[in-house]
C-alpha cells in the first residue's frame, strides 16, 4: 500500500496558522488576532503532542520544548505591546512565519517521517 507523503490534518492546520499570521499584517486588524492565533496554535500543538505521545515518539521532549518557545513568544507579544502599529505588526508577523516555516521543515518533518515509516497512522 502506498503511503501518503504527509499528514493531511497537520498540513491543513499549518495553512490555517499561516493564514492567521498573515492577518496580523492587515490594515485595521484588532490586537485580539494574537489571541486567536494563540488559541489556534495551542489547538494544533496539543494535537501534535498527543499524537507523539501515543506514537511513543523518541524526540517528543525537544519537540514540546520548541512548541513552548512559540507559546512564550506569542504570550510576550500579547502582554508586552499595547499599541500595534504597522511596522510592529509587520515585524511580529515576519518573525512568526519564519519561526513556523523552520519548525515545519525541521522538527515537524522529522516527526512526520517517523509516523510514515511506522505502522501507526
Ligand atoms: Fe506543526
Ligand atoms: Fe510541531
Amino acid at each position: 500500500m502506498e503511503k501518503t507523503s504527509e499528514l493531511i490534518w497537520q498540513d491543513t492546520q499549518h495553512q490555517e496558522l499561516f493564514r492567521l499570521i498573515d492577518k496580523i499584517k492587515e490594515d485595521g486588524v484588532e490586537a485580539d488576532i494574537f489571541v486567536r492565533l494563540y488559541d489556534y496554535a495551542e489547538h494544533h500543538f496539543s494535537l501534535e503532542e498527543a499524537y507523539m505521545r501515543e506514537a511513543g515518539y523518541p524526540d517528543i521532549e525537544s519537540h514540546i520544548a520548541a512548541h513552548n518557545k512559540f507559546r512564550q513568544e506569542l504570550t510576550n507579544m500579547v502582554t508586552q505591546h499595547h499599541d500595534y502599529d504597522e511596522v510592529l505588526r509587520e515585524s511580529l508577523a515576519t518573525f512568526l512565519s519564519e519561526w513556523l516555516k523552520r519548525h515545519i521543515w525541521g522538527v515537524d518533518k522529522k516527526f512526520e517521517a517517523y509516523i510514515l515509516s511506522s505502522d501507526i497512522k
